[in-house]
């Protein structure tokens, strides 16, 4: 059985809703303590309300793309505050369906900020040796978008692919210091940003129909536990096979 004990401390980012709100809830109920990443600080205190251990959730409201080159000294401060951290989940991230006739350089832009160079910066922060514990465990929600993707992710399916391979190539970069740093891509999990569209696209494709946010956060946390100690440089697929 996976335990923690609140001095091991997780970043969750995209705590406020979706796939990050249920890595954080289930950290939080195995023992860990866990600082919450997100804009939306109303969001951020329900998921407080929301936590069987809510003293152990702390919260940092933040726009992960506002000063990308300034998230390794932000790392850096939330260590000074909280303490060397046990890992990251980085599950903040953005999406839409859309054809290559609309694409629009600066929603490109946007959307490479915080589903690619968010968590590269992030991770810079980390992968410092003082702001982390030994045998500490990096997981990035990437997507099976970014190894399938289908008509209209052109931009989204980049940005996931991009990150899957970043990561591949940092994992073995980052292994001397003690770094674990893994993927995990679902395919479509009921959330805010599994729009309309998606789930009509969807219509019939997953044998145990859409995933649910608790399908992928067992995995994260498994990734971010020591019982996954001997597994680095992975992207693990979640999609109920349908890819
Ligand atoms: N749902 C799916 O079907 C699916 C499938 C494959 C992969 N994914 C990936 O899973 C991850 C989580 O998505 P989700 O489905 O859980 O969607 P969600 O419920 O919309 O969550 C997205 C999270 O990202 C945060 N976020 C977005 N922009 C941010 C920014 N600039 N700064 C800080 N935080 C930001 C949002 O918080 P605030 O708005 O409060 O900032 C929110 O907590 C994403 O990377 C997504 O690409 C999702």
């Amino acid at each position: 059985m996976i335990q923690f004990d609140k001095s091991q401390i997780f970043i969750v980012t995209g705590a406020s809703s979706g796939i990050g709100e249920a890595v954080a809830l289930l950290l939080n109920k195995l023992g860990a303590s866990v600082v919450a990443v997100a804009r939306r600080e109303n969001k951020l205190h329900e998921l407080r309300e929301k936590a069987e251990i809510p003293e152990n959730i702390y919260i940092e409201h933040k726009d992960l793309t506002e000063d990308i080159e300034e998230l390794p000294a932000y790392v850096k401060a939330l260590r000074e505050k909280y303490g060397k951290f046990q890992g990251m989940a980085f599950c903040a991230g953005a999406g839409v369906l859309e054809p290559l006739r609309l694409a629009n350089y600066e929603a490109y832009q946007a959307m490479f900020n915080i589903n690619y160079f968010a968590p590269i910066f992030m991770l810079k922060g980390l992968a410092d040796k003082r702001n982390h514990q030994p045998n500490a465990s990096v997981v990035c929600i990437a997507s099976i978008a970014g190894v399938h993707p289908t008509p209209g992710q052109s931009c989204y399916a980049g940005t996931k692919a991009a990150l899957i391979n970043s990561m591949h190539a940092v994992a073995d970069e980052l292994s001397s210091t003690g770094l674990r740093v893994n993927c995990v891509s679902p395919s479509l999990i009921e959330t805010a940003m599994a729009g309309e569209l998606e789930k009509q696209y969807a219509e019939g494709k997953y044998p145990f129909g859409i995933g649910h946010v608790d399908d992928v956060a067992n995995m994260v946390v498994f990734l971010l536990s020591d019982k996954a100690k001997w597994i680095t440089k992975q992207n693990y697929i979640i999609d109920c096979g349908a890819f």
